[in-house]
Formats: C-alpha cells, structure tokens, sequence
C-alpha cells in the first residue's frame, strides 16, 4: 500500500508539479527545484546500494564525470584512492558536493566544466567513474571518446547508470516520454543504451551487469553497472 501510495505522489510530481513549475519559471526551477530534486533522488537506497558495488573498485588517480552533488564521496576506499578529480558544469551541485566532501577524507578537486571537452591531460588518470551522469550529458559519444583519451593504458572505467530497458513496454514508455522527461530531469533520457554507448565508443566490458532497481520505476530503474577498459588500448 505504502509503495502504491509513493508512486502515485512520484508521479503526481514528475508528471504534474515539476512541469507546471518549470513552464512558469525554468530559471526558478533549475536553479532552485532541479538541484535538490537530483541531490534527493540520487541518494535513495537503490542508487546507493549500487554506488557500493562499484565505487569502492576506484584506484590511484581518480576522474568523476558529472560528479553532481557528491554522492559517491562516501563510497571511495582513501587507501586505494590517491586523488579525485570532479568535474560537472552545475555550480548548484557543485555547491553541494563540497559541503559534503568535508566530511571526507579524500585529496578532491572539483572543476566545473562538461564531459564531453575535458581540460584533463591525454593517458593521466588510473579510473574514470561515472553514476548516472552518461543519462544527462548532452554529448555521450563525445564524452566515451574523451574519457578514452585520459585513461591510462591499463585504466579502468567504472559505471552504474540507467538506460534503455530491453523490455518493449518499458522501452515505449521511456521512448514516449523522452519528449519532455528530460526538460524537469536536468536533460535526463531514460532512453540512451548504455551497453551500446560504451562499446561502440571503443571499450572492452570487463564486467556488465543489469538489474531493475528495486523500489523504483521502471522506465526510471533499468540499471547497467560494471566495469571497461579500452578496447586493445
Ligand atoms: C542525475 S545527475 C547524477 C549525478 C551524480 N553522478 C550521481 O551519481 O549522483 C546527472 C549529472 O550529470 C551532470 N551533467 C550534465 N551535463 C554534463 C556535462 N556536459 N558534463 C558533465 N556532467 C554533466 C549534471 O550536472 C548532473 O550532475
């Protein structure tokens, strides 16, 4: 009854209240809604249970893209971990992710600039990790071309994010909504393929894993996770 009654209030936000906001003001609701909604949403107990199967697998010199709000700050091992980069264009996230790094004992530089043109040297970082984020960057090629470009050779790029589900009533409802779902979810597609995304940019799966993230929606909770590196780098 509880789950009934919270995906009926989830839907009466994402369908109803959120749009209606953002046509009244889109400066208001992304300055003001969007970042907390993200922040929120990011960190439910799905999502999270997720970052700790992956981000404790981060070593040396660590690249987060579309870091947000700072979610996986908690998740990182500081004995495997030599320092972070976060990047992410959002200055409001920004905001949030260095209140919360304080609580953390990591070497952490953010940077606010996109993905999909990195001001980080070719060959220099050890992990790239990104949660969420290949969903809502505009250029998604261009950036698994960039994070290509960084890695070391024996690097490794780690990733939980979500995606096109393979199950044609969830697929329809994630390519129907595509048309206005990522105008109140900060340019989210719930529709990209992530499988497909990674490896026809070039990289070899060393793990890939899927699940429905429980507790969650289904257009919203088709989850891939796991592990690539460069293809014959
Ligand atoms: C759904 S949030 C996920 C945030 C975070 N990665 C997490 O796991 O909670 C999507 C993130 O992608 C970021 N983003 C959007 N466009 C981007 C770009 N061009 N380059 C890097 N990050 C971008 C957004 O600012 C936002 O922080």
């Amino acid at each position: 009854m509880k789950k009934y009654f919270y995906l009926f209030l989830s839907n009466i936000f994402l369908f109803i209240i959120f749009p209606i906001i953002r046509l009244i003001s889109k400066k208001f609701y992304e300055k003001n809604i969007l970042p907390k909604l993200i922040n929120f949403t990011c960190n439910s107990g799905p999502i999270n249970y997720q970052r700790k199967k992956i981000i404790p697998n981060a070593n040396g010199k660590v690249l987060e893209i579309g870091i947000g709000p700072g979610s996986n700050l908690k998740h990182y091992d500081n004995t495997k971990v030599t320092s972070i980069l976060g990047i992410d264009p959002s200055e409001e996230l920004n905001q949030i992710a260095k209140k919360r790094a304080v609580k953390y004992n990591l070497n952490i530089e953010f940077l606010i600039e996109s993905a999909s043109n990195l001001s980080v040297e070719n060959n220099s970082i050890d992990t790239v990790v990104s949660t969420y984020a290949l969903c809502s960057i505009p250029e998604p090629e261009k950036t698994l071309q960039e994070i290509k470009r960084v890695l070391k050779n024996d690097g490794i790029f780690i990733f939980s994010e979500h995606g096109l589900s393979p199950d044609k009533n969830v697929s329809f409802v994630q390519n129907t909504t595509d048309s206005f779902y990522p105008k109140i979810a900060g340019g989210c597609h719930t529709n990209r393929n992530i499988e497909k995304l990674i490896f026809d940019n070039g990289f070899e799966f060393i793990e890939l894993n899927n699940i429905y993230l429980p507790g969650t929606q289904k257009f919203l909770g088709y989850n891939y996770w796991g592990k690539a590196k460069v293809e014959s780098k």
